[in-house]
Order: C-alpha cells, then sequence, then structure tokens
C-alpha cells in the first residue's frame, strides 16, 4: 500500500516527502507545479503532474498504486492575496478538496491527513489556543480551509475514513542537510522577506501594523520548523495506520515572537542590518496567535528544531543557495534550475 502526497513539490509536502524517504518509505506525488518545484522531489519518487480536481486522473492513481491513505497539501497559501481574490481561495482549497475527497471515497482510501491552519482561528480569545476553541477565520485563506475541514469530518463520519487534521502555525525554516527550503518566487511570508532583504534582493522590508495589542505592537507568531511539521505528518499517520480515530490537532510549538522579534534574529544569525519600514496593517493578518499543540505531542510528535535562530538559520543557508544557484543559471541559456541538486527526470505514467 502506498501514501499519495498532493502538493509534494512544494515547500512543506516537499519536506514530508524527504521525511517519508528518510524512514524508507516511498510515496508517489501528485503536483501541478503552479507553485511546485518538480526538482524539489528526489528522481526514486514517481511523480506526476496534475490537478488533485481530476477525479479521472486521481482515481487512476489510487487505482495503480494501490493508495491506502492521502497527505493532502495542495493548496493556495497567502492569506492578503486571499482577501483580494477569495473565489480563487475557495476553488483551489475548497472546491478541490471536496473533488478529491469524492474521489478519495469512491477508491475506498481509508486514511486522510489534512493541511488546515491556525487561520482557522482568527483571533483567539485565549493563548495559546487550544483546538476547542471556536473557529473563526479571518480571512477567506481560513474560511477555505475551515470549510474543507467541516467537509472532511462528515465524511468520515458517514465513510469508512478516518483523519487528521493538522492545523499548522506559522511554518519555517528549511531542511537542516540543505536538501531543500522554501524556494516558491514573490515571496509573502516574514522570515523569507527579512531574509531576501538581509541578502540585499529587496533594499528594504514592510513591518505591517505597529498598533497592534501585543508587548511592541506587531503580531505575533508561533514559528514553527518545516522538518518538524513533516514528521508530524508521520506522526498523524502512524496513528491513523494503529487504528487511531479522527482527530484535528496544533501544530507549533506554544511560542510566540512578533514581527519585531523576528526581524531582530535575521539580523543576528545574517549578521547584516537592513532597512525596515513601518506600513499600515495588512489585511486578514490576526493581531497575535500561539499553538497549544500537548494533543500532537501526546499523539507521538517529538518537535527536535524548535529554536527560533536555528529555524532562521536553516532557511538563511538555503537562501544563500538559491542565490547562488541562479547566479549560475544566469550564465546557463536555458533549462530548469535544479535548485534541489537533483537530475532532470521526466514525468511517470500515472
Ligand atoms: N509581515 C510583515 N512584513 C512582511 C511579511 C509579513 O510585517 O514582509 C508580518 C505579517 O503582517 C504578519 C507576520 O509578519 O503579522 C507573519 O506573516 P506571514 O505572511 O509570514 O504569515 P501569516 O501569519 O500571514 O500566515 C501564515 C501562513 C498561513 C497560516 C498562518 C498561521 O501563510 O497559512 O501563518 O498563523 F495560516
Amino acid at each position: 500500500m502506498t501514501t499519495l502526497i498532493t502538493g509534494g513539490a512544494g515547500f512543506i509536502g516537499g519536506h514530508t516527502v524527504l521525511a517519508f524517504l528518510d524512514r524508507g518509505e516511498i510515496p508517489i506525488v501528485l503536483d501541478d507545479l503552479s507553485t511546485g518545484i518538480r526538482e524539489a522531489v528526489p528522481p526514486n519518487v514517481p511523480f506526476f503532474v496534475g490537478d488533485v480536481g481530476d477525479t479521472e486522473l486521481v482515481s487512476r492513481l489510487i487505482r495503480n498504486h494501490r493508495i491506502d491513505a492521502i497527505l493532502h497539501f495542495a493548496a493556495k497559501i497567502v492569506v492578503p492575496e486571499s482577501v483580494v481574490d477569495p473565489l480563487k481561495y475557495y476553488f483551489a482549497n475548497t472546491v478541490k478538496t471536496h473533488a478529491l475527497l469524492q474521489t478519495a471515497v469512491r477508491g475506498k482510501v481509508r486514511r486522510f491527513v489534512f493541511s488546515s491552519s491556525a487561520a482557522v482561528y482568527g483571533n483567539p480569545s485565549s493563548t495559546p489556543v487550544d483546538e476547542t476553541a471556536h473557529p473563526a477565520p479571518l480571512s477567506p485563506y481560513g474560511m477555505s480551509k475551515l470549510m474543507s475541514e467541516y467537509m472532511l469530518i462528515d465524511t468520515s463520519a458517514a465513510c469508512n475514513l478516518r483523519h487528521v487534521i493538522l492545523r499548522y502555525f506559522n511554518v519555517a525554516g528549511a531542511d537542516p542537510a540543505g536538501r531543500l527550503g522554501q524556494s516558491t518566487p514573490g515571496a509573502t511570508h516574514l522570515i523569507k522577506v527579512a531574509l531576501e532583504t538581509a541578502l540585499r534582493r529587496r533594499p528594504y522590508m514592510n513591518i505591517y501594523g505597529s498598533d497592534y495589542p501585543t508587548p511592541d505592537g506587531t503580531c505575533v507568531r508561533d514559528y514553527v520548523h518545516v522538518s518538524d511539521l513533516a514528521r508530524a505528518h508521520l506522526a498523524a499517520l502512524d496513528y491513523l495506520r494503529n487504528g487511531g480515530g479522527s482527530r484535528t490537532l496544533n501544530c507549533g510549538y506554544g511560542r510566540g515572537y512578533s514581527v519585531r522579534e523576528v526581524v531582530d534574529a535575521v539580523r543576528m544569525v545574517a549578521g547584516v542590518d537592513f532597512e525596515t519600514r513601518q506600513a499600515p496593517r495588512r489585511a486578514g493578518d490576526p493581531a497575535s496567535i500561539v499553538a497549544n499543540s500537548d494533543q500532537l505531542v501526546s499523539l507521538g510528535w517529538k518537535p527536535e528544531l524548535n529554536d527560533l535562530p536555528k529555524m532562521i538559520e536553516h532557511a538563511c543557508n538555503w537562501e544563500k543557495k538559491l542565490a547562488s544557484v541562479e547566479r549560475t543559471a544566469r550564465g546557463q541559456p536555458s533549462g530548469v534550475v535544479d535548485v534541489a541538486g537533483n537530475a532532470s527526470h521526466a514525468p511517470a505514467v500515472p
């Protein structure tokens, strides 16, 4: 039996593929390459370019590869973009998850791990927030994830399917061994933006909002290392394989850092100063959100990289690698830049 990873060429999905390989298990990957990068997935992993909403393709994958579990990462993830273009998010994140779930149920897939988000909480009234808090998303992105959660819960109750919903807090860092990192161009996430500024790829960066009800007036987030998050998926899948029932679980470290604290940590790790500019609040941003992840820990998750400077250092190493690969690529006639250091490989047959 095999696990299907949707969005496995993306940042979090790609690190989860590596976590599978590190323990000797080979999944298959489906990714439409809208933001993912083909070279993020090592050549020994069967890779299919396609859409999770393509029921014919997904049915064929389930049948031909004897898929018994799906890890569903493929999604649009930029909160401010979702405010500007909500229907894009409801289509990509909710409508397509509906199609995938329907295909999974028809294909008799028994286990489903869903990438949800702390964005479902909005501005929680208690902090750290646990999974019993009432969800109240502030953005279409958060709502698109919450709607998918509801579909999954109802479907599991009605069918022979068990799931784990993982609500990610702010995912950062890069593979400690340097195999992978965040490569999608046009970054909007804080640590990547700050590192690009530190490496002089941007002249300055904005700090969105300084009047939030937080200690220094900037937003507070719980930053979780992407490799720890990848291992959370293995813990969730093992739990389901061992017969565990459906659960919704937070994934964060339980410690919040303000935007200013993160920027200072980036300056310290990169060893350079850079310009920040105060900008107005960004639409859809909650003031402060920090996870209580006790339930995930009790299920077997062991965070190993709970250290903000380390996380930034790993991401910084990746940014430097990206910059040097791009410099080299500029001297080459054409072709894909192989940021993960893999050989080019042709798509597999579904
Ligand atoms: N920020 C800046 N300047 C920037 C970029 C970000 O000040 O250039 C601020 C944001 O306004 C926010 C904080 O840094 O206050 C974090 O912003 P990110 O864009 O890095 O992340 P978000 O909190 O908006 O969203 C991320 C994920 C979501 C997830 C959420 C959970 O993208 O999928 O964390 O908290 F839901």
